[in-house]
């Protein structure tokens, strides 16, 4: 049987950050860091981080309404609620589940996706093909972490780098010829041991010596992940360019994974794009893992960076590791 697939837009976008602050200079206090060295080697100025009565499924509940509410899409019309998170508000049941609760989205299916950082990129291009077969008409793509529970805020490797937030987009069918044009994906295992949070699962579960030793935090080696991170970051973006069929320089606005200024320039480099039509905001929010590329998505709508027909392009890295971009034909 051959199915016509239903081209798929993003109907409405939100995004929700905690109030509180952590600035560098508050970290100067905590670990053995200056605000010159973090802005130099990062960009990072501040990062967000949740109360400790807010778990992961509030952020991206407060970000889900307001996709929705843009969106002008009532909760019962969701069909699929997708969030991405490498920080759950436990094993199980699953954060998407709690989500789905919390919006009273009686008819939605729900599932956690976990591809870290690059988890959002993930769910639009799973959400998307649910639509574009007709399955389903309403889908839910939501990226949130509270990083502030699984980092060591003694290790300045590391604590430097990571905030809390939810970003949230609502899938839907849009006008032919708009809306998501491709989207890629792709992973590498190998390198998995670069960036893991090696404790708490069925290797290590937690016991006080685990967490005694650290081993249910947040281990980096940052400066592979950095190598990785700049050759993956326009060679990701390339691909998905090359499957929608469009060229580097027609692309009207990029908005990558925001972990380190200097590997998006790099990929603003590569993709010799300006900077101006770079979107920017770690400067204020540091990485928000899964959340990152849907809060800047959000933010800079909210900026009017981007405009209806705008050719933009998402793309992102993070552990597995794992890489996923996506081309869009702003069709809002
Ligand atoms: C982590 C990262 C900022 C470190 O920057 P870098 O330029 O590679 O710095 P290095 O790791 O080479 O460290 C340089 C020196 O600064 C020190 N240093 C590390 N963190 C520091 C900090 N917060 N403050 C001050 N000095 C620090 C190191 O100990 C090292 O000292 P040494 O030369 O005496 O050994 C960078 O590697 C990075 O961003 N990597 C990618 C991480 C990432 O994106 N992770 C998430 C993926 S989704």
């Amino acid at each position: 049987m051959l199915i016509s697939l239903k081209p798929v837009g993003i109907l409405g976008v939100g995004s929700f950050l905690p109030e509180k602050e952590i600035t560098n200079f508050d970290l100067e206090k905590m670990v053995d860091t200056t605000n010159e060295w973090i802005i130099e080697r990062t960009g990072i100025k501040a990062r967000r981080v949740a109360d400790e009565n807010t778990a992961t499924s509030d952020l991206a509940t407060e970000a889900a309404l307001k996709a929705l509410k843009d969106a002008n899409v009532t909760a019962e019309e969701i069909d699929l609620i997708i969030v991405a998170t490498i920080t759950p508000d436990m094993a199980f049941p699953s954060t998407a589940c709690m989500v789905q609760k919390n919006l009273k989205a009686i008819k939605a299916a729900s599932f956690d996706l976990e591809a870290a950082c690059s988890g959002f990129l993930y769910g639009v291009a799973i959400g998307k093909q649910f639509i574009a077969t007709g399955t389903y008409q309403k889908v839910l793509v939501i990226g949130a972490e509270t990083m502030s529970r699984i980092v060591d805020w003694s290790d300045r490797n590391t604590s430097i780098l990571f905030g809390d937030g939810a970003g949230a987009v609502v899938l839907g069918e849009t006008e032919e010829g708009k809306g998501i044009l491709s989207t890629y994906i792709g992973s590498d295992g190998e390198g998995g041991k670069f960036l893991a949070l090696p404790a708490g699962g069925s290797r290590m579960p937690s016991t006080v010596e685990t967490i005694r030793d650290g081993l249910n935090y947040v281990k980096m080696d940052g400066s592979e992940v950095f190598k990785f991170a700049v050759r993956i970051m326009g060679r990701a973006a390339e691909e998905s360019l090359k499957l929608s069929g469009h060229q580097i320089n027609e692309i009207d606005y990029l908005v990558p994974h925001q972990a380190n200024i200097r590997i998006i320039e790099a990929a603003a480099k590569r993709l010799k794009m300006p900077l101006d039509k770079v979107y920017v905001n770690l400067d204020k929010y540091g990485n928000m893992s899964a959340a990152s590329v849907p809060v800047a998505l959000d933010e800079a709508l909210r900026e009017g960076k981007i405009k209806k027909d705008d050719l933009i392009v998402m793309v992102g890295f993070g552990a597995g590791l794992t890489w996923g971009s996506c081309v869009v034909k702003w069709n809002k």
